[in-house]
């Protein structure tokens, strides 16, 4: 392995998935900045194909199949990421890879298999030994998903709420990060609506595509993509197989629910102030929503979105109420019989 940086903390222990040799990359990038870095994981058994077709059949067994999911491939960065998933009678697409154009995910594959829950932890505990301190505000939800696609296969332009680790174990590709900090090529307006359910509300512009870093990923290498940076993915020549941890931590989600109270905020005619320019006023919209919330989320969905999808349905209603309170009174009245 090569070092990046060549900085060497003596305080950092022995690490099982990243190198201390990349700490100040770590420390002065994450959650901000997109960097490349080297990882342990190319050579590990559990990414192999065979071991990943066991976690498929594990997670229909455990009964989140639906998290197992096969479509057919995308070829181009603009088109809407495709949401309708089929889901598999078999694990034959783990055969049919090499000569199909299918894209095979494994969503939160450590929700139904101890040993991708493990390594999950362990990227954790590397990523805040690297860092020195926790990881934004505290780590609350961790996963990790497969991506496993035949060549030349495209992952359209879009954002993610999560802080992600995508580690490359077979084959290449290139991964186009932008800057999540742009407004012009990410505009308030797209990140609410994303934080409003609207998974495909940031849009590809052609004239931006220069202001993207390409990452190429070989085995052994990744990238880490900070919160709601936004990129596109062009795999290489062979099938190519990357594992990414994604990470949700209690910065990202009161930020998450500081744009959904301001989208809300906004359809009300107001002009909310953007997050993070007021601890205090932030402090006041995120503690809604998460008091809104499920109190024991099982999923990222739940985390995020739970707390405005009540405000939203219980909004809807009372206007529901008050819109047919609207109507009755001015339904000709009628006089009791003297
Ligand atoms: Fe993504």
């Amino acid at each position: 392995m090569s070092s990046i940086s060549g900085h060497s903390d003596a305080s950092i222990r022995p690490l099982g998935v990243f190198y201390d040799t990349e700490c100040d990359r770590f420390r002065a990038s994450f959650g901000d900045v997109a960097f490349s870095f080297h990882h342990r994981l190319a050579d590990n058994p559990l990414f192999s194909l065979p071991r990943l077709a066991v976690a498929a059949e594990r997670m229909i067994h455990a009964g989140i199949g639906n998290r197992f999911s096969v479509r057919a491939g995308a070829y181009d960065v603009d088109k809407p990421y495709v949401k309708e998933m089929e889901r598999p009678k078999s694990l034959s697409a783990f055969e049919e890879l090499r000569d199909s154009a299918l894209f095979i995910k494994l969503s939160n594959v450590n929700e139904a298999d101890r040993d991708y829950d493990d390594l999950c932890q362990e990227v954790v505990a590397d990523t805040e030994a690297l860092l020195g301190h926790e990881i934004l505000g505290g780590v609350t939800m961790v996963h990790l998903s497969m991506f496993i696609a035949a060549p030349h296969l495209v992952t359209p332009y879009h954002i993610d709420h999560d802080a992600n680790f995508l580690c490359q174990i077979t084959g290449e590709k290139d991964v186009y990060l932008f800057d999540p900090h742009d407004r012009e090529l990410l505009p308030t307006d797209e990140i609410e609506r994303f934080y409003l359910g609207e998974t495909n509300a940031a849009r590809y512009r052609e004239q931006y595509q220069p202001r993207g870093r390409c990452f190429r990923l070989v085995p052994g290498v990744g990238v880490h993509h900070p919160p709601l940076a936004p990129h596109w993915v062009r795999n290489g020549s062979d099938i190519s197989i990357s594992a990414s941890i994604h990470i949700c931590a209690r910065d990202l989600d009161r930020r998450a629910h500081v744009h959904q109270m301001n989208r809300i905020l906004r359809k009300s005619g107001l002009h909310p102030r953007p997050p993070e320019q007021s601890p205090l006023v932030d402090s006041i919209k995120a503690s809604g929503l998460e008091w809104l919330g499920k109190s024991n989320p099982t999923s990222s969905r739940d985390l995020i979105y739970s707390g405005v999808e009540r405000l939203t349905h219980g909004l809807n209603r009372v206007r529901s109420v008050a819109s047919k309170a609207r109507n009755w009174a001015h339904l000709p009245q009628v006089r009791p019989p003297h």
